[in-house]
């Protein structure tokens, strides 16, 4: 499957690119680029850090200017980090509370990222302009670049 093959390309370039980079934010920041630049469905990828209990705060991104603060629980991306689980969204206009950033995305797909601890660290964003264009294959690929090559390390 054709999202598989370069969903498979990010993840070996991101293995020599973050190998020996400790850095979480630099991480972040690298991946961000690779999802923007070589997935041609997405049209913004970014963290968003949890700031405290109730709040994220944007974090490194790629894209059109995203809101800079979310209420945990609000949107989207306070959904998924409220859950500490995965969502996706084929129809952002059918998903009540969805914040729109950028008014011509259509579906979104946020993961929640976790410490070796289990603590919520931040959600991973993937917005596009396209409907419907995240599903199982995108949440199973993007779980395993956040544990291998963005957490999972000091
Ligand atoms: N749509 C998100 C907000 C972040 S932006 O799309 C960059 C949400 O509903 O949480």
């Amino acid at each position: 499957m054709e999202k598989e093959r370069f969903y498979r390309e990010i993840d070996s370039e991101l293995a020599s690119l973050v190998a020996d980079e400790s850095d979480l934010i630099a991480r972040m920041s690298t991946i961000c680029s690779l999802l923007k630049d070589r997935l041609s469905w997405v049209s913004w990828a970014g963290f968003y850090r949890c700031l405290d209990d109730e709040t994220l705060v944007v974090g490194p991104y790629q894209g059109r200017i995203g809101c800079l603060r979310i209420r945990i629980g609000s949107g989207v991306c306070g959904t998924a980090a409220e859950k500490r689980a995965p969502v996706i969204v084929p129809d952002v206009h059918a998903f009540p509370g969805h914040i729109a950033c950028d008014p011509a995305a259509r579906s979104e797909i946020v993961l929640p990222v976790f410490d070796a601890a289990g603590k919520l660290l931040a959600v991973l964003d993937l917005d596009s302009h396209l409907p419907a264009a995240f599903d199982e294959t995108d949440q199973r690929f993007l779980e395993r670049l956040l544990s291998e090559r963005v957490v999972g390390r000091p």
